[in-house]
């Protein structure tokens, strides 16, 4: 079930709008353009911005995500026509010889059960061709990011077009290491109608991400930083052998 943030109507609406700066996105298209990629899988793409900047540049991608919600919002974008758009996860994938797999956004953090993430990093081999990539960024869990996950330290009051004044805050509910609980609200001005999502996240070291990825298959090439979270993400290139 994808959390409410990711598939209430009213909340996929304005996700993009309460987080526009990607500036995280530019060293993924960077990545694909060094490496010649034509054919893209962005597993959990959202709303899409990485699939649509990416597909504007010639790129064959196929966007899959379990939310409807924002697939629905990555549906209605302009260009969205360029690119196939899938519900699912990386279990519903159709035969394919990508390139690359990207995972932005710390999506691996959001598949947080083991089996699940197993099944994931299979499946993104699956749809690799051999000596094809799979690059995705996880928090590192030294930099303790939930600690700042508190009212206090992430409210805000931004006025969006089309929607009016939006009140947000996120909460943390439970921390039980390597898993991380929070809650996310929302206050919409116009009609005072209160929406809140709540989420959990797994945090893994290079170490346990490093043998994941040799236990499906991978080769590691590279652990990176986020040119703009230094010391906060570690970004993983793997690559499937071949
Ligand atoms: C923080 S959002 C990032 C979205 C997008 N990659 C971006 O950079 O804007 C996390 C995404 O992971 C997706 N997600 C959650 N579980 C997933 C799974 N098992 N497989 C693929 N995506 C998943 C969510 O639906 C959501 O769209």
């Amino acid at each position: 079930m994808p959390d409410d943030v990711f598939e209430h109507p009213r909340l996929a609406a304005i996700y993009d709008a309460l987080d526009p700066d990607r500036g995280d996105l530019v060293p993924y298209v960077e990545l694909a353009e060094s490496l010649g990629a034509r054919a893209v899988v962005d597993l959990g793409c959202g709303t899409g911005v990485l699939a649509l900047l990416l597909a504007a540049r010639g790129v064959d991608v196929v966007g899959v995500d379990p939310a409807r919600g924002l697939l629905d919002v990555a549906r209605s974008r302009p260009g969205a026509g360029r690119v196939s758009w899938l519900v699912g996860d990386a279990r519903s994938l159709p035969p394919l010889q990508a390139d690359l797999v990207t995972m932005t956004g710390n999506v691996a953090q959001a598949i947080a059960d083991p089996g699940d993430w197993a099944a994931t990093l299979a499946g993104a081999r699956d749809v690799l061709r051999p000596g094809g990539h799979l690059v995705f960024e996880t928090r590192d869990p030294q930099a303790r990011a939930w600690t700042a996950w508190n009212r206090a330290a992430s409210y805000r009051s931004v006025e969006l077009e089309g929607v009016g004044e939006v009140r947000t805050w996120v909460e943390l509910t439970q921390v039980d290491l390597p898993l991380v609980s929070f809650r996310w609200t929302f206050v919409f001005g116009r009609d005072g109608a209160v929406l809140t999502s709540d989420s959990t996240l797994r945090f893994r070291g290079r170490d346990e991400v490093e043998a994941d990825l040799t236990a499906q298959g991978f080769v590691l090439d590279d652990v990176r930083q986020a040119p703009d979270r230094p010391g906060l993400e570690l970004v993983f290139l793997a690559r499937r052998p071949g």
